[in-house]
């Protein structure tokens, strides 16, 4: 792919070549256990422990090396591992990066399954798993220790939405030498250059945007730097995380149309986020584009779009029943955890029980807004409503 090409054409156009004598655009689907090859030398000459090259079906074909090539491209980085899920990418950078003896700092707002699995290699693996305010920025120095080896970003947090200072964080790693890895799903890796704001690594839930299709389970890694991706690779290779040809296919699939979609998301997100705001009902909408969601500012500063998903909070007059009556009054928004596919979604969250600390005193209840017409979905959210009222 040449350099002078928009984004939006790199995603269409790929460097991938059909075998000689064929040619189409799609990139071929590889299935493969045995890699076989031509002599034992040649067997002999290719590291297994590396991406040099194709040893065995789990380290990839020519399939996943395509996907994992273009991944690179889109978020700015130069080496990509595909794995199962967006959670397994998050296994992978904590094991790649971390050992029993070491500390690694998380927001409070991080995705609650990495939460989960920090908390764990606290109790079972000897290593300290700390929290922070995800508003710290530059304070996030105070926090740092001799044996901090990993810092988490999450901006914005999927579900209470805060937008960090992550190069504020990121200087300040850099100052102690601490890598700093982001969990850049929420842009989709389109609406925040995560390398150009001082960050390591990049891990993706491909099953949002990059699927479109909610029917795919997939992650990423990505890194610029050779020697992180050095320790990114030995643990793809130790932790077995091979994906099934046909959903990398899936995946690749999608790429070409996932810009329009995530701007049709955006578009739509932003008319909803701000009728809402309109609402008696609703005390804050936490959309990173509105002034109510914190952050705000550096989301102007830093970001460059917004996506579908975000949160609001009622006021705090209506109990959780009453939000819950809202939430079931739905027909057309669907109850269900993730984001990215054409459906849009509703999900209330207990705070208090998710967080360290939660200053609000309503319910939060996320939207993911699919790509249905805007007049339906509101139409939709105001029958809710008068559900809600109605409800004691
Ligand atoms: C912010 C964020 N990161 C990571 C993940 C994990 O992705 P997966 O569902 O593919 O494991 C999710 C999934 O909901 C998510 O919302």
């Amino acid at each position: 792919m040449t350099k002078k090409n928009s984004p939006q054409t790199a995603l269409v156009h790929s460097d991938y070549r059909a075998p000689d004598g064929f040619d189409a655009f799609p990139v071929g689907i590889h299935h493969a256990s045995t890699v076989l090859f031509p002599t034992v030398a040649a067997m002999r000459a290719r590291n297994w422990k590396e991406k040099s090259g194709y040893t065995y079906g789990l380290h990839g074909t020519p399939t996943t090396f395509t996907l994992e090539a273009r991944l690179a491209q889109i978020e700015g980085g130069r080496h990509c591992r595909v794995v199962p899920s967006g959670l397994a990418a998050i296994t992978m950078v904590n094991l790649a990066m971390l050992k029993t003896g070491d500390d690694v700092l998380l927001p409070d707002n991080v995705y609650g399954p990495n939460r989960e699995q920090a908390m764990w290699l606290e109790r079972d693996f000897g290593i300290t798993a700390r929290f922070y305010d995800p508003l710290i920025g530059a304070g996030i120095a105070e926090l740092i220790q001799d044996n901090t080896r990993l810092i988490w970003t999450e901006s914005p947090g999927s579900v209470s939405m805060e937008v960090s200072d992550v190069p504020a964080i990121c200087a300040a790693a850099k100052v102690r030498g601490v890598v700093v890895a982001l969990d850049n799903t929420w842009s989709a890796g389109l609406a925040f250059a995560a390398f150009d704001h001082g960050i390591d690594i990049v891990m993706q839930a491909l099953t949002k945007y990059h699927s479109g299709g909610s029917d795919v389970l997939m992650g990423a890694v990505i890194t610029r730097d050779d020697e992180l991706n050095h320790r990114i690779e030995l643990a793809h290779m130790r932790l077995g995380f091979g994906v099934g040809m046909d959903d990398v296919y899936m995946v690749l699939r999608s790429l070409p149309s996932m810009r329009l979609r995530f701007d049709a998301h955006d578009a739509a997100a932003r008319e909803i986020a701000s009728w809402l705001k309109q609402r008696p009902e609703i005390a804050k909408v936490l959309h990173p584009a509105l002034p109510d969601c914190p952050g705000h500012q550096i989301w102007q500063r830093d970001f460059t779009g917004a996506g579908g998903l975000f949160s609001v909070i009622f006021d705090p007059r209506f109990s959780e029943v009453q939000i819950d009556r809202f939430v079931d009054a739905l027909t057309l928004f669907k109850i269900g955890f993730s984001w990215g596919g054409a459906h849009s979604l509703c999900v209330p969250y207990r705070m208090q029980s998710m967080r360290q600390s939660w200053g609000h005193q309503g319910g939060l209840v996320r939207f993911n807004i699919g790509l249905e017409s805007v007049v339906d979905l509101i139409a939709d959210i105001k029958q809710g409503l008068l559900a809600m009222n109605a409800a004691t």
